[in-house]
């Protein structure tokens, strides 16, 4: 069973707080979106191991920690998850990023993809899926399917608001997957929008609303 990891941090709950709001800007809305996934990645990457190295410092030479894989991807699911990598690059620098193009369908709710372009090499990469939203589950699913079918094996995903239909679709199909989220929310409505949610993150990122 994969782990779910609530970060709880009171800037993350503050600064998600502003987003929920229907009053605040696109703006507002992506720089609070990347703020919140530069204080994320202090948490996705807690479990990462390191090495130690021999170098010297200007005083004397020592044996230091570096990280022990520094092969990442970042994948943000399109539109919404690249809202998220900025934040996440801030903090590794060196990640390469891959795109995976998925839109849900309004009436059946069902992901349709219509872009997928990853680094060569990307099997043996440690991968970053993000997305602000897990509602039905259907879009991280099928993002997770695609990566697993090109090889990949070691995937974690970021949301920044998750329902529990989309947790348990998750925790069922990839219970390799560990997430990590802002909050989970408490369900979804008939439009399959997560309630109390935020809206489209898409449209208020992007101000196509
Ligand atoms: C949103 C969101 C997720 C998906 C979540 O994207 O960013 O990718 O819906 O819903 P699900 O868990 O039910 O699949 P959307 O399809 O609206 O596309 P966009 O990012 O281009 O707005
Ligand atoms: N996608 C969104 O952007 N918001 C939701 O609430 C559900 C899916």
């Amino acid at each position: 069973m994969s782990e779910v990891h609530v970060l709880g941090h009171p800037l993350i709950a503050h600064k998600l707080t502003q987003m929920r709001d229907k009053n605040t800007s696109s703006a507002d809305f992506r720089r609070l979106l990347k703020e919140i996934s530069l204080l994320m990645s202090y948490e996705v990457t807690r479990d990462f191991e390191t090495k130690t190295v021999a170098i010297e410092t200007p005083v004397c030479p020592g044996e230091f920690p570096r990280l022990k894989n520094d092969f990442f991807t970042i994948v943000p699911i399109l539109r919404a998850g690249l809202g998220l990598v900025d934040g996440l690059l801030e903090l590794l620098p060196e990640a390469h990023v891959g795109h995976i193009g998925l839109a849900r369908d309004e009436r059946t709710h069902e992901p349709v993809e219509y872009y997928y372009k990853m680094p060569p090499g990307v099997e043996n990469s440690l991968i970053i899926l993000v997305d602000p939203m897990l509602a039905t589950g259907g879009s991280a699913v099928d993002a997770i399917n695609n990566l697993k079918a090109r090889g990949c094996k070691n995937i974690r995903m970021v949301n920044l608001v998750a329902a529990p239909e989309g947790i348990k679709v998750m925790q069922e199909q990839h219970p390799d997957v560990d997430i990590y989220v802002a909050s989970i929310d408490e369900y979804l409505n008939d439009a399959a929008y997560i309630v109390p949610g935020l809206g489209d993150a898409g449209d208020r990122i992007f101000g196509t609303i």
